[in-house]
């Protein structure tokens, strides 16, 4: 069922539990990239990164919906995404960086809702068969503590409201994602200080630009 899959030099992806960290870090990270690099960045998100896409977005974030209706709505934004933003991006020689893809999918639908896997990896394979992220920043924080981070700042949607439970199954598929490919990720501990993050993001900007 796998479709083969290549690693794409110039996509980056930004992941973990909400309130890990990502948004803090994402347009710093991208900026320091472009004057490293030389080349055009191009920061998005997902759900989202379309007119489309933020439509959805807003409906899959706010309205309550069925686990598969929910999936599939993910990837269907994402494959307007790809066509419209990412892959004219990667055509071009612009670096994308994304705050999460399927890597998300895999972790709250699959894991944390239940979804089974063979059917994110059938959805996977149809929408983007042969595009995976060169490099993937996870941001992985303990969810009692992001928890309180999303307390205290702002007002939560569909997923930020769901039980720590569901945020303990989410972070430990993301862990085994970076497991099982320890060559894209790079796990960041969400509980260090913002500056240490950034100074690991910044070797590994590093790292990739040679
Ligand atoms: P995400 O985008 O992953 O949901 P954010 O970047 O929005 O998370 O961070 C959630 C909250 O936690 C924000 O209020 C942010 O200022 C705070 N925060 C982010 N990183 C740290 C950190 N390393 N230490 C303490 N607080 C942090
Ligand atoms: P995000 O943009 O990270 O929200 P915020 O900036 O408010 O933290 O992600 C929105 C939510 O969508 C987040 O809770 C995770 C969820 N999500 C999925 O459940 N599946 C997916 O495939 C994607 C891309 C996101």
């Amino acid at each position: 069922m796998n479709a083969p899959r290549f690693v794409t030099p110039r996509f980056v992806t930004f992941e973990g539990v909400d309130g890990a960290g990502k948004s803090t870090h994402l347009e710093w990270f991208a900026q320091t990239l472009g004057t490293r690099s030389g080349h055009e960045v191009v920061v998005t998100r997902e759900p989202g990164g379309t007119p489309l896409g933020e439509a959805l977005r807003a409906l899959v974030l706010h309205r309550p919906m069925d686990l598969e209706t929910e999936a599939l709505l993910m990837f269907a934004a994402r494959r307007q995404h790809l066509v419209d933003v990412i892959g004219p991006a990667l055509a071009r020689g612009a670096w994308v960086v994304c705050d999460r893809f399927t890597d998300a999918t895999v972790a709250y639908q699959g894991a944390g809702r239940g979804m089974p896997i063979a059917r994110i990896e059938a959805l996977r394979a149809w929408v983007h068969p042969a595009l995976e992220p060169r490099l993937t920043l996870l941001f992985d924080l303990a969810p009692e503590i992001a928890r309180q981070r999303l307390d205290a700042t702002r007002d939560k949607d569909r997923f930020e409201r769901e039980a720590q439970d569901f945020f303990v199954r989410v972070r430990t598929a993301y862990l085994r994602l970076a497991d099982e490919e320890p060559a894209r990720f790079v796990v960041l501990d969400g509980s260090g200080s913002i500056d240490h993050i950034r100074e690991i993001l910044e070797k590994t900007i590093t790292s990739i630009c040679l």
